[in-house]
């Protein structure tokens, strides 16, 4: 199998302090990692849960893909993150297999990872990201 865990359910929120709060206050996840990620116009927080993350993200620009996406489909799961343990290997892999990405090559994600986005439309409807630690 490619993947070797869920690293993160991805969630797109307005307002990014009261949906930590909310994650803190009500499950007691513990925030263990925020950034804003300039190119890809987003403010994250990564909160933990066991070995997985739930990552809680929120536009900076109304021009991000993020607050494009929003404007479609509002709140709510935006992508999940699956590891694996190499990005790019696994990124051709699905390339090989005639299914459709978004990144045509492996680039740098939040907290030091290398990522790629497999495009949802040839993924049965769900944006998926391979993350390598
Ligand atoms: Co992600």
């Amino acid at each position: 199998m490619m993947f070797t865990e869920i690293d993160h359910v991805a969630i797109a929120v307005f307002d990014l302090d009261a949906a930590i709060a909310y994650y803190e206050d009500t499950f007691g996840c513990p925030v263990e990692h925020r950034e804003t990620i300039e190119k890809d116009g987003v403010s994250e927080a990564l909160l933990r849960v066991a070995d997985s993350y739930i990552q809680l993200l929120t536009p900076i620009r109304e021009d991000s893909p993020v607050a494009k996406y929003m404007e479609k489909k509002g709140e709510g799961i935006h992508h999940v993150g699956y590891r694996v343990a190499d990005c790019g290997a696994a990124l051709e892999a699905v390339k090989a297999q005639g299914f459709k990405v978004i990144d045509e090559a492996p680039r740098p994600g939040s907290r030091g990872t290398t990522v790629a986005f497999i495009h949802p439309k040839t993924a049965f409807g769900t944006l998926i990201e391979l993350v390598q630690e």
